[in-house]
């Protein structure tokens, strides 16, 4: 953080600056570790109606002996609340957000968390429903401005009928797992979770293959990937094989020299992951490149290998992967994708098109009937601005400002991309498919 405006406004002469001039401090963000309690402090749980959601999460909650309490007084500490709309049919029960909420926001722990929980605005019985489910996603991404010391807002839209399938995205998004998602809508639907032994390892006796896993967000998801249990086949191109042995070894797991490019590189893979481990059940397409430039100077080259790598190597290697034969039933497939195929961005027209791309291949490949029926999940993870070796290389101006502007003022770590990438892997987590979740701490950019 050294030389860094985060550096400078945690001295202690920055500090007394930052406070007199108004200025955004960053703080410590509360991550997971394992055997830490889900939340930090007693849970408020509210809502409209029978809540069915909010029983829910008293009942995990119970499981892992936190609190929870039905409203907070004056002066009272809570690590994070949940309000429970999912019931909402008037513009008028819009109020309890208000009522319910404030009072807790105002004793809500560092990195405490607001869950508000809805249905589909799409799925509404009236327009004045509609409305009222819609206005949720205002309410959230306005809250994730404002609140301070760590702490998120996130919407979780639950499907009539699936309620029993929330269970691994309250947990992710109450957990130090969600740090640096903020303000993001997740989308629960049908499915068959099944909860994991310990919930630790929840991916306990799972096959994983990463690619782009030699260093940064690629060497972090098979950290996490391993941590939670998995046996981790890590991919990456030959001229990166030390880095890639050295993740290998560290997760123990298997490395595969190999360029995602390549026309087998599928096959590979399948063979690899097969003879090695006896099977397939997480893909996580993570291998990326940026070529940066502004499209008037745009050459084939930088084009046509940005797309390739980035889009078309992975819909190529699916074509194996996702086949009969590969990946089990009921497993989940993760794309990388990113806020500047959300937002474009300047210099990016090649990475931003392909990171779109990414997008709808996920929702495509989320709607795919054989795929359902097979019970595989596809998501992505839209990172903002994450501390690797891709943004080291950005000028120091536009590296600082692409750090600070995001509603919790610094950068996210490659482990806060991973352990969303996790979340999407759990078989617990069935019911999410076709979501695209930023891992960006409610950056400006695109919000
Ligand atoms: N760092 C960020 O802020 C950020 C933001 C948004 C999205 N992303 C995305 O996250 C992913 C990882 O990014 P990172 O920051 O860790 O990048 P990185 O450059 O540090 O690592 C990327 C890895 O992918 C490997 N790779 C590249 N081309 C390959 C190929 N053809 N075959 C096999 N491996 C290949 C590289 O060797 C490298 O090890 C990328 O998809 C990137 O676009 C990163």
């Amino acid at each position: 953080m050294a030389g860094t405006y985060a550096g400078l406004v945690s001295s202690p002469l920055g500090k007394k600056l930052a406070v007199q001039l108004g200025l955004p401090r960053p703080a410590q963000l509360r991550r997971y570790a394992v055997g830490a309690p889900l939340v930090d402090g007693p849970v408020l749980v509210g809502g409209l109606g029978e809540a069915p959601v909010g029983s829910r999460v008293r009942a995990l909650l119970a499981a892992e002996a936190i609190d929870t309490v039905a409203e907070v007084t004056a002066g009272e500490r809570v690590g994070a609340v949940v309000a429970d709309l999912t019931a909402i049919s008037t513009l008028d029960e819009l109020d309890v957000l208000r009522t319910l909420v404030a009072p807790a926001v105002k004793g809500l722990k560092p990195s405490g968390r607001v869950i508000v929980v809805g249905r589909d605005h799409r799925t509404a019985a009236s327009p004045a429903q509609a409305a009222a489910r819609r206005a949720l996603e205002g309410f959230t991404r306005s809250l994730g401005k404002e609140l301070r010391a760590g702490s998120t807002a996130n919407l979780l839209l639950v499907e009539e009928g699936a309620d029993a399938n929330a269970d691994a995205a309250l947990r992710f998004l109450l957990s130090g797992r969600s740090a640096y998602v903020d303000a993001q809508v997740v989308r629960v639907g049908p499915g068959s979770p099944t909860e994991p032994a310990s919930w630790a390892r929840p991916l306990d006796g799972k096959v994983a293959v990463v690619t782009g896993a030699a260093r940064g967000i690629g060497a972090a998801i098979a950290d996490v990937l391993a941590r939670d249990g998995a046996a981790v086949v890590c991919v990456d191109i030959p001229a990166a094989g030390d880095a890639l042995t050295r993740t290998a070894n560290r997760v123990g797991g298997t490395a595969l020299q190999l360029d995602v490019t390549s026309a087998e590189a599928g096959e590979r893979i399948l063979e690899h992951a097969n003879s090695r481990h006896g099977g397939l059940d997480i893909v996580v397409h993570n291998a990326g490149i940026t070529r940066d430039k502004l499209l008037a100077n745009m050459d084939e080259g930088r084009w046509g290998s940005v797309i390739d790598v980035n889009l078309g190597a992975i819909l190529r290697m699916n074509q194996t992967l996702l086949g009969s034969g590969g990946l089990r039933d009921g497993g989940h497939v993760v794309l990388v994708s990113s806020i500047a195929g959300i937002a474009g961005n300047r210099g990016q027209t090649n990475y931003a098109t392909s990171k779109a791309g990414v997008i709808g291949l996920v929702e495509a490949l989320a709607a795919d009937s054989g795929l359902r029926r097979r019970g595989v999940t596809v998501n992505a993870v839209a990172p903002g601005f994450i501390e690797t070796e891709m943004t080291a290389k950005v000028p120091f101006a536009t590296r600082e400002v692409g750090r600070l502007l995001n509603s919790l003022n610094q950068g996210g770590l490659p482990l806060d991309v991973a352990e969303t990438i996790a979340w999407f892997s759990q078989d617990a987590n069935a019911g999410v498919s076709g979501n695209v979740v930023r891992v960006c701490g409610q950056s400006l950019l695109g919000a």
